[in-house]
């Protein structure tokens, strides 16, 4: 008998690169800015959902969005964060025209789906790392924004399931449609030239 996992609306959003490195040392090991200024644009008034690790290596939550940090001691930070913040806690991320109510700047949830309940209508989530997260998340998200960075890049954080050079199968693994391809020539402030694309989940 197989399992068959619903997928639910949210979107993995990564940059890769050729050798399937995301991270250095819990940060990035590039300097992409073109590809910084697509995600702003592109996650401004939802959420962005990302691992302990990947909030801890950001260091705050990013402004005009909520941020959903994803940690088995979610509960132990949530009260932390709240006794430390008491008054900037209470600061709300910019409403959605959409939205019924105010979604909050910062929450910890233990389970991924504990996030996406606790969203206001109208707010998208945006999963963005680290490599825990998107093995979590890969069979469960049902569109992924792909920058596929073009370099082979020393680093110590990979994406998961990524296919070695020697193999020629795809990544995303699975059954995913590409429905949209946007090379980006290297720009003054990027390290390397980089390839966006959207897959979405068939
Ligand atoms: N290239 C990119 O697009 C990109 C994007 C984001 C991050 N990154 C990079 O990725 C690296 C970090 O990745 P990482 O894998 O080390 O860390 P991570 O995925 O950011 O965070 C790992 C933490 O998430 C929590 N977690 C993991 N699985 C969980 C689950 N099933 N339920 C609840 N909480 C869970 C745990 O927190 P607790 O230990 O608190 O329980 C765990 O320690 C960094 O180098 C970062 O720069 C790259």
């Amino acid at each position: 008998m197989s399992i068959v996992i619903n997928r639910v609306p949210a979107t993995i959003v990564v940059a890769v690169a050729r050798n399937g490195v995301i991270g250095r040392d819990n940060t990035l090991p590039w300097k992409l800015s073109s590809d910084l200024q697509r995600f702003k644009r592109l996650t401004m008034g939802h959420a962005l959902i990302m691992g302990r690790k990947t909030y801890e290596s950001i260091g705050r939550p990013l402004p005009g969005r909520t941020t959903v940090v994803l940690s088995r001691a979610a509960k132990e930070l949530q009260s932390a964060y709240e006794l430390a913040n008491a008054e900037t806690a209470k600061q709300v991320a910019p409403e959605k025209p959409t939205s019924g109510k105010p979604a909050p700047k910062l929450l910890f949830c233990e389970h991924f789906h504990d996030a996406l309940t606790q969203l206001p209508q109208g707010i998208h989530p945006f999963v963005v790392g680290g490599s825990q997260i998107y093995e979590l998340t890969l069979p469960l998200v049902n569109r992924i924004w792909l920058t596929r960075v073009l370099a082979d890049v020393h680093g110590d954080a990979h994406m998961p399931h990524w296919p070695s050079p020697a193999s020629a199968a795809p990544w995303p693994p699975g059954q995913w449609k590409l429905t949209y391809q946007e090379t980006v020539p290297v720009g003054p402030k990027d390290d390397w030239p980089t390839c966006f694309e959207e897959w979405i989940a068939e």
